[in-house]
């Protein structure tokens, strides 16, 4: 059996949190890892109550320094370098198209593949420790596992090129000024940060909550008319849903509304 190097807990109903453990390579991701990221996301996914997942790294140095180097070193031909991408590609889109809201909780050092997890994450709040940064132009390479597609929307063309050329890293705050982090917390915080935002979003109609993650994330590849189209029919769903009927009606008769995910 290979070693375990992610661990997945319930911190609360609906919340759980994915934390990467190998940080005597500061968190790099090599296949095990990858295959344990998913096998911990199918089992979140499994559970109909989870609504979001913090995925954070073991430490306090490293977020993720990247994928793993000395695995890529050993890659001798072009098909498995690219089998390589396509699984770190796929694993990090299952993310991204998940219903459940996800959080980067970045305590350290989001490099290469590290910073291409965080971006197919849905939230991202950096410890003021934190470095981001695409490297690997240094080794010679390119991003592989999404780098050069999510960096470019996030921060734009001009910025995206100069960090995955130069490979110069960002500090947090840099990020937070370039929109490629959502908030930066002293990192003592970070964690309870993390945890604050996942109980208010734990608590929220699971529909309507799904609906804003697919709809918001979605923007970015729609054009408006389809956007709006889309907006409008989730919400006219939604507008007559059990859950709808409840948080209008709770409001109306000033109570708390009971939500059940119908
Ligand atoms: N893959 C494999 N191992 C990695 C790694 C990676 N992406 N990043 C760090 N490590 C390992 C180091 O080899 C070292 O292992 P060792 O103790 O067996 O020698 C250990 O993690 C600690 O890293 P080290 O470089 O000694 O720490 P540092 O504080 O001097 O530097 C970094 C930290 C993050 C600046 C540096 O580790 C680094 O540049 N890592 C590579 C980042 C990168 O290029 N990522 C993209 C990969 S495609």
């Amino acid at each position: 059996m290979s070693d375990v190097w992610v661990t997945l807990e319930q911190v609360e109903a609906g919340v759980h949190r994915l934390r990467i453990e190998r940080e005597r390579a500061l968190n790099a991701l090599n296949a095990d890892v990858l295959d344990q990221i998913e096998a911990a996301l199918d089992r979140v996914e499994a559970d109909q109550s989870s609504r979001v997942l913090i995925v954070t790294g073991q430490g306090t140095k490293a977020f993720v320094a990247g994928a793993d180097i000395e695995a890529i070193s050993r890659v001798d031909n072009q098909a498995a370098a690219r089998a390589f991408a396509a699984r770190g590609q796929r694993l990090f889109q299952r993310f991204e198209e998940s219903s459940i809201i996800t959080i980067a909780a970045i305590n350290g050092y989001a490099l290469g593949g590290g910073l291409e997890l965080a971006m197919a994450l849905d939230l991202r709040i950096a410890a003021h420790s934190a470095r981001l940064g695409q490297p690997e132009i240094n080794l010679g390479i390119i991003p592989g596992f999404g780098g050069t597609q999510r960096l470019s929307r996030l921060v734009g063309p001009g910025q995206a090129l100069w960090m995955i050329s130069s490979g110069e890293p960002v500090t947090a705050e840099e990020a937070k000024a370039l929109g490629l982090v959502d908030m930066v917390v002293p990192a003592d915080t970070l964690m309870d940060e993390c945890l604050r935002r996942a109980h208010i979003l734990a608590e929220k109609a699971p529909l309507a909550l799904a609906a804003s993650k697919r709809l918001v994330m979605g923007s970015r590849d729609w054009t408006l008319e389809s956007g709006l189209n889309q907006e409008a029919e989730a919400f006219s769903r939604l507008a007559v849903s059990a859950d709808g009927r409840e948080g209008t009606q709770a409001f109306l008769e000033k109570r708390p509304p009971k939500f059940q995910g119908r």
